[in-house]
């Protein structure tokens, strides 16, 4: 039943799935010309988990992380009224992520639809579905960012080779008429150029080494690493402003998980103290749309997060270029 205030939705579960298999960064070194130091350094990164071809896809991985988050919050699925799936590396074209979501956790009455909007999926889809609770829509909503990123890795290139991990990770909303929350989107389609990965199955497209080349992972990391530490802080100064916060009154900031480094620059520009910037990245890797559910999910299990009591701030940024900030509290 629908509330007689439709509201914005407030995470009541949260679940997470990262493949078995770990590659360290001297795994990488056997590979490719880099080394430890290097990667570490460089990203803050030490280790990712690769999925396992005979068992893990974007549509396994954010199953798992769905029926997770479903359990956590101890919900009967057949409430779900919206199923959103954040990927940029589905398997399957269709059906989308989210109806196999739908199914295998019996959401029966949800409707749903995938979102492709690269790293900042999950956000966009956070965003997305929180609109539809606000608009009366539905009452209860799970969204799901998953991605199977190393299948677009060119192991030959080592600057990005490095950077990227596979995982899933999933939330519950439900409807709640006292949750603070507000969000601003940003989009610079004319910035893209800088991270790019082009589709194979395109008629007329000849097979050449440069269009193979372009089917894997491309990007001039310093360009996207500028835009981050410019648009990041200031798409978060803009949304505390027009919340009337301050960066000293939020608990934590959630960033994207892509570099160490990025997330060092936003809090010294925002002038906050590094540890209410929570980071899994070192093990991780950047899981582009996954990165946030799955840090969500390590700091609700470790009691960090998750009593509701708690002002966050959620930032994610990638190619488009895509970005935006959420506040709301958990
Ligand atoms: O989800 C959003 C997606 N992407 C990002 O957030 C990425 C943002 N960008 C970055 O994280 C950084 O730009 C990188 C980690 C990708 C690269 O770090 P950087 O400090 O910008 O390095 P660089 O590209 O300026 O390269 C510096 C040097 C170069 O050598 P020379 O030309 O100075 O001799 C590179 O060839 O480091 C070299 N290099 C490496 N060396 C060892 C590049 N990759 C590696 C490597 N190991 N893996």
């Amino acid at each position: 039943m629908n509330p007689s205030v439709p509201s914005y939705g407030r995470v009541i579960g949260i679940g997470s799935y990262l493949p078995e298999h770990i590659m360290t960064n001297d795994d990488l070194a056997k590979i490719v010309e880099t080394n430890d130091e290097w990667i570490t350094e460089r990203t803050g990164i030490k280790e990712r988990r690769i999925s396992d071809p005979e068992k893990d896809t974007s549509e396994s991985m954010a199953i798992e992380a769905a029926k997770r988050a479903v359990k956590d919050a101890g919900i009967d699925p057949k409430e779900i009224g919206l199923v959103v799936v954040a990927s940029t590396t589905p398997n399957v074209l269709f059906p989308v992520l989210s109806a196999s979501v739908q199914a295998a956790v019996d959401a029966d009455n949800a409707m749903c639809f995938d979102v492709n909007a690269a790293c900042p999926g999950f956000v966009t889809a956070f965003v997305t579905a929180q609109n539809y609770l606000k608009s009366g829509a539905v009452d209860t909503a799970l969204v799901v960012g998953a991605e199977n990123l190393t299948n677009y890795v060119n192991f030959e290139d080592r600057s990005t080779c490095i950077l990227f991990g596979d995982g899933a990770g999933a939330c519950v909303l439900k409807a709640d008429p006292k949750l603070q929350y507000d969000a601003i989107m940003r989009a610079a389609g004319k910035r893209g150029e800088c991270l790019r990965c082009e589709s194979y199955m395109q008629k007329g497209r000849e097979k050449t080494d440069d269009f193979l080349k372009s089917n894997y992972i491309n990007m001039d990391g310093q360009t996207v690493f500028k835009f981050a530490v410019t648009e990041v802080p200031k798409v978060i100064e803009d949304l505390l402003a027009r919340t009337c916060t301050t960066a000293d009154d939020i608990d934590y900031f959630i960033l994207h998980q892509a570099n160490r480094r990025i997330i060092e620059s936003v809090a010294k520009r925002l002038k906050q103290p590094i540890d209410k910037f929570p980071m899994n990245i070192e093990k991780t890797g950047n899981t582009s749309s996954a990165s946030i559910p799955i840090l969500l999910d390590e700091l609700k299990k470790e009691g960090i997060l998750g009593q509701g009591n708690k002002k966050i701030v959620i930032s994610s940024f990638g190619a488009g270029l895509l970005w935006g900030a959420v506040q709301t509290e958990i």
